[in-house]
């Protein structure tokens, strides 16, 4: 029987303090009915100055593993996905190590903006199936409050702090029924880097940097590459739009997401949703979502679930999980 990673734990972790559209409205010039009808967005969760990524994504990590039964030892490989680790080195997953008090294996960080998570996942499925790891905690952490530009309305109404984590575990298994990942596809395209980018890094002492996004191309190119995505996950595993049960979407705008529903057929009670209320979360924001929706009980052992996100790079992909 071959290799399988099997989802056996999943958590997140919210910033204390909420912020709401009016909040925000009283610093910039927007409005709580601007940023509601473009984007869905109520209010986001924004991070305190002790919470950076590592420890949020310490305690979405505790969460996914209480929720496995799983303990430190039970964990080979930890991989974080963040464009907003605490520090240039060690990497946040090493921080996030020695807070859970995990003494083995190793961790690294990955850069794949709002796609992170999907390329994280991939990356520890791959390794479970070559038999380089039997436990991996798979986390997407960000404080993107920390990179934005507190004067652009046209980004700064639109993000979110959070964290979110998933354990991945070897077992057996073989077919579209059996629980696992059924498959990931990743996809990049360099030549589109400007139309959403940070100007500058922790490199350029010169230039700290914010985010910059060109929204309507961003948003073209969601609508078009997700839905090839997520055509070419199903058509990967021989599945129809009719065998998913939920669709887990990155969380950036209520339009792309209600696009996406629409396309697979779904009703909207089988699309997760959280935008109204974490915004953004980059590379938090699937496995967030995924954590909500499993803890009220309404994602289910058995279920598939398929994932998608799509994010500066540009960079976007696809994850099909039998919970
Ligand atoms: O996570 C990575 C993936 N990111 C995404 O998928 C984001 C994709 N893009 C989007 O979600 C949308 O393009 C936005 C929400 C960013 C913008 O929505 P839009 O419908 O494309 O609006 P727009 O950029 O065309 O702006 C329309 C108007 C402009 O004014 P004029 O030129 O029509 O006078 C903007 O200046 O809305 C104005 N505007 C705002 N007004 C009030 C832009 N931001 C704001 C704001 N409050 N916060």
């Amino acid at each position: 029987m071959p290799t399988r990673s099997i989802l056996t734990g999943i958590g997140g972790y919210l910033p204390e303090k909420i912020v709401t559209n009016d909040e925000l409205a009283a610093r910039v010039d927007t409005s709580d009915q601007w940023i509601r009808e473009r984007t869905g967005i109520r209010q986001r969760h924004l991070a305190g100055p002790h919470e950076t990524a590592a420890f949020m994504g310490t305690k979405a990590a505790q969460a996914a593993l209480a929720d496995a039964g799983a303990g430190p030892d039970d964990v080979d490989v930890i991989l974080v996905a963040t464009s907003t680790p605490d520090q240039a080195f060690p990497a946040t997953a090493l921080r996030i190590q020695a807070a859970l008090g995990v003494t083995k294996g190793f961790g690294f960080d990955l850069a794949a903006a709002c796609a992170g998570f999907i390329y994280a996942l991939s990356v520890a499925d791959g390794m479970i199936r070559v038999g380089q790891a039997r436990g991996v905690l798979v986390i997407g952490s960000e404080v993107y409050s920390r990179i934005m530009n507190w004067q652009d309305r046209t980004t700064c109404v639109l993000f979110g702090d959070g964290a979110g984590a998933v354990f991945l575990q070897a077992g057996e298994g073989e077919g579209n029924d059996a629980r696992g990942v059924l498959s990931t596809h990743l996809h990049a395209q360099g030549t589109l880097g400007d139309i959403l980018y940070v100007d500058g890094a922790v490199g350029r002492h010169d230039l700290p940097g914010t985010l910059v996004m060109n929204g309507k191309e961003v948003f073209r190119q969601a609508v078009t590459r997700l839905a090839g995505a997520v055509d070419e996950a199903l058509a990967a595993n021989g599945l129809v739009y009719n065998d998913i049960d939920w669709l887990v979407p990155h969380q950036a705008n209520l339009r792309i997401i209600e696009a996406m529903g629409k396309r697979l057929s779904l009703p909207p009670e089988r699309v997760v949703i959280t935008v109204d209320r974490h915004a953004n979360t980059s590379a938090a924001s699937v496995p967030l979502a995924l954590a909500e929706a499993y803890a009220d009980g309404r994602i289910k052992r058995g279920d598939l679930v398929l994932m998608e996100a799509l994010g500066g790079g540009l960079t976007w992909g696809s994850a099909l999980v039998r919970m």
